[in-house]
């Protein structure tokens, strides 16, 4: 006989008058690894220099995962645990995980389901997001429909991100990797319960015309085999990046989808009290600040300490901000992303 499946609150639908008219982040958290970088290291595994780096980025140094066999799912998990701590949450309450990351524990399965088991959530949902810088804005996207269709209640966010396991740290890898270091950021997202609070606007964007401007080409399912020795010896596991052209992209998109946000959400940048931007170099986040008319003391900048953590910068620096008092329960804060893809986003949210 076949077996029935009982009720269960995604196939009873949510009622209508209980759905929120918003969703909110009601938690922060975030860990780095404790192995410090400088830049002064770096100089002596490649031909780079100080100056070099903070000139054209900005960064100061970056943090790498102090031995082999930590994963982005590892790096997530204190970061989990204090933003659920942060949201007066136990991990219990959590009823599903997006994690977003370019550099998961494997190749498959996704991380999700990795920071499920270590926080114990056995049969939680876990969905990966493969969305690079803007990764944390797609999830925040997808969290914020379910909770506020009545799909789930409180949802666990995670950006996190190993690169430094992924970079050639040599001259012929140097341009991209002086940038990155490895962290993580994470965010919980529920029913916002006031009325001037949550999510007030949130856009995505995509363009596959720039998807060769950054990325790992190899393995590739496309090619028998999906990598060789020979290529291995050219390098070309590690990524590439045509950096001037995705400089150009970014400080256009991501001023253009920053006033979307604002426009909708109904929001002057007087208005705002923070603006959190991806940290893929600070003279990006200067002109966008510049651009917008958003004083230098209304943003946050954390590349000096971290590089670009990719999907974990947002997440990062939010609980970074919240933690240091540069926000708090009602703050209006601008978020806004561009990266591979090239995909890019913005949102508004009172918190
Ligand atoms: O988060 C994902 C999205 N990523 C971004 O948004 C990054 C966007 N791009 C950028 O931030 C900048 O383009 C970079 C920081 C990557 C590079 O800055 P740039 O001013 O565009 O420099 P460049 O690539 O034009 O390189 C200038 C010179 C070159 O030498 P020549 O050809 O002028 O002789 C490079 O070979 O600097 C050389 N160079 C380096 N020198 C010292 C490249 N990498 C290094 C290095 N150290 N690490």
């Amino acid at each position: 006989m076949l077996a029935i499946p009982g009720p269960s609150r995604q196939n009873l639908g949510p009622i209508m008058s209980d759905l929120p008219l918003r969703s909110t982040i009601i938690g922060a958290g975030h860990y780095v690894p404790t192995k410090v970088v400088t830049n002064d290291d770096l100089a002596k595994l490649m031909t780079t220099s100080d100056e070099w780096i903070q000139q054209r980025s900005g960064i100061k140094e970056r943090r790498f995962i102090e031995h082999d066999d930590i994963g982005a799912s590892d790096l997530a998990l204190p970061a989990a645990k204090m933003a659920i701590e942060h949201a007066g949450l136990q991990a219990k309450d959590i009823d599903a995980i997006i994690f977003a990351t370019l550099s998961p524990d494997y190749n498959f399965p996704g991380s999700g389901v990795l920071l499920g088991n270590l926080l114990g959530l056995n049969g939680v949902p876990a969905l990966d997001v493969r969305n690079q810088c803007s990764g944390f804005l797609y999830s925040l996207s997808v969290a914020d429909a379910w909770v506020r269709a009545g799909v789930y209640k409180n949802v666990l966010i995670a950006g996190a991100e190993v690169h430094s396991t992924g970079i050639e740290l040599a001259d012929r890898g140097r341009d991209v990797a002086v940038l990155f270091g490895d962290g993580a950021g994470c965010a919980i997202v529920s029913r916002a319960t006031d009325p001037n609070q949550g999510i007030k606007a949130l856009r995505l964007h995509a363009d596959g015309v720039g998807a060769r401007d950054l990325m790992v080409e190899y393995p590739r399912s496309r090619r028998i085999p999906r990598i060789t020795k020979e290529l291995l010896d050219e390098g070309v596991h590690y990524p590439k990046m045509v950096g001037k052209q995705v400089f150009r992209w970014a400080v256009e998109k991501m001023p253009e989808v920053a006033q979307q946000v604002m426009d909708e959400a109904k929001l002057s940048v007087d208005d705002l009290d923070l603006f959190v931007p991806h940290q893929a170099n600070m003279r990006i986040n200067q002109m966008v600040g510049m651009k917008l008319n958003i004083p230098q003391e209304k943003i946050v900048h954390n590349i000096e300490k971290y590089g670009n953590t990719t999907a974990a910068t947002i997440p990062l620096g939010l609980s970074e901000a919240w933690r240091e008092g540069r926000c708090k329960r009602g703050s209006n804060i601008l978020m806004a992303a561009f990266g591979a893809g090239y995909t890019w986003g913005g949102a508004v949210i009172t918190l």
